[in-house]
């Protein structure tokens, strides 16, 4: 698969530059910085090494937060997108482990006691992708982990408590803006589903095919060109271009984290119409409703929501900012929000 992602990327990126001023990107309709900012998402092409092991690179947007790589704070300011870091010793890493432990404690502490093995199980983080890992114990055993996989494990045990509401496990799961591919490959382990749909931006789809192959060998078909089509019991990295041309299959759950509150008003509408409308059954997203800038659509005013029945909706967070007065104050126009809807 790595061999196969090294060579298909660069025609790949290429064809997603010519179709970025279509719905699904709208770059025409970005202001210079911003499109300057998500141009790299459209790296022309990509190293061997990077593809490979992406957890020694500095990479953002993939859902590594800069304090994953348990680097320095300094080292991280210096850092150039697609950079290897200079891993000399373990120093950055001092005190990494006691972090990491009270970390996970505190995650396994707040879990239904019937979740935990559903938490261990997605905890458990030992390919070479994706920010600094560290060994945890939990239950006599020795876990390797990061502090981004015990993020995902709380977010799968959340999201499987959602879905287990609904009347089957999904035998077809679609996720849109899936950052390198960890959650969809828990939630395929939980449910058990057949076929995937991974629909993301050139880089992404990269990163993604070459974790979920290392989770799932051989399972994962890249749909990147017009000969390229969806296969049953596949992986299916699926560029947003061709979804008008390829998306042939109802869709059981489509999942949507910290995604589409980012998009722009024209990509949502794009994605709904193309995704969700006489196609999918339910739609799992933690998203802010809100919008952060001039950049992004309002989520809570899109027919994502209108046109289906909120089947629940809960609150998950709620940023703290300092006001004027130098008070912490809690903002509640940037709150995430867990939701079920169904169509
Ligand atoms: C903040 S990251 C979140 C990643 C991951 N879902 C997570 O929660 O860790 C936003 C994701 O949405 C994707 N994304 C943003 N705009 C997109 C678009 N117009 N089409 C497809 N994917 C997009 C990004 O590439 C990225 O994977």
């Amino acid at each position: 698969m790595i061999d196969e992602v090294v060579a298909r990327y660069p025609a790949m990126a290429e064809a997603a530059s010519r179709e970025a001023t279509s719905g699904w990107f709208r770059g025409t309709a970005l202001s210079d910085a911003h499109r300057r900012h998500r141009s790299f998402k459209f790296q022309p092409s990509l190293s061997r090494d990077l593809i490979e092991r992406f957890r020694d690179h500095y990479l953002s947007g993939i859902g590594i937060e800069v304090t994953d790589y348990a680097i320095g704070k300094a080292e991280i300011l210096k850092a150039q997108p697609f950079q290897k870091f200079p891993y000399t010793k373990l120093i950055p890493n001092a005190g990494y482990s006691d972090a990491l432990q009270a970390e996970f404690d505190a995650e396994l502490s707040q879990i239904d006691p019937a979740q935990v093995p559903l938490f261990l199980r997605t905890v458990e983080d030992g390919i070479d992708c994706g920010g600094a890992k560290g060994v945890c114990v939990a239950e006599g055993r020795l876990i390797i982990c990061s502090r981004f996989s015990i993020r995902m494990a709380a977010r799968a045990v959340r999201t499987v408590s959602m879905l287990e509401t609904l009347d089957d496990r999904p035998a077809t799961v679609l996720e849109l803006g899936g950052g390198f591919g960890k959650t969809l490959a828990d939630l395929m382990i939980w449910s058990g589903a057949e076929t995937a749909i991974y629909v993301d931006m050139p880089l992404n789809m990269a990163l993604a095919a070459r974790y979920l192959d290392a989770v799932f060998p051989e399972r994962v078909n890249l749909v990147w060109a017009e000969t390229d089509r969806l296969r049953d019991g596949n992986i299916n990295i699926l560029a947003p271009w061709l979804l008008a041309e390829k998306m042939d299959r109802p869709v059981d759950v489509m999942l949507n984290f910290l995604s589409l509150q980012h998009m722009q008003a024209d990509s949502q509408a794009y994605y709904f119409d193309s995704l969700i409308r006489h196609r999918t059954r339910h739609l799992y997203h933690e998203n802010r409703l809100e919008p952060r800038d001039e950049t992004e659509g309002a989520l809570r005013d899109t027919r994502f929501r209108s046109e289906g029945q909120l089947v629940e909706s809960r609150l998950l967070n709620v940023p703290w900012f300092a006001n004027a007065k130098g008070e912490t104050m809690q903002n509640e126009a940037l709150a995430i929000w867990a939701e079920l809807i169904r169509y």
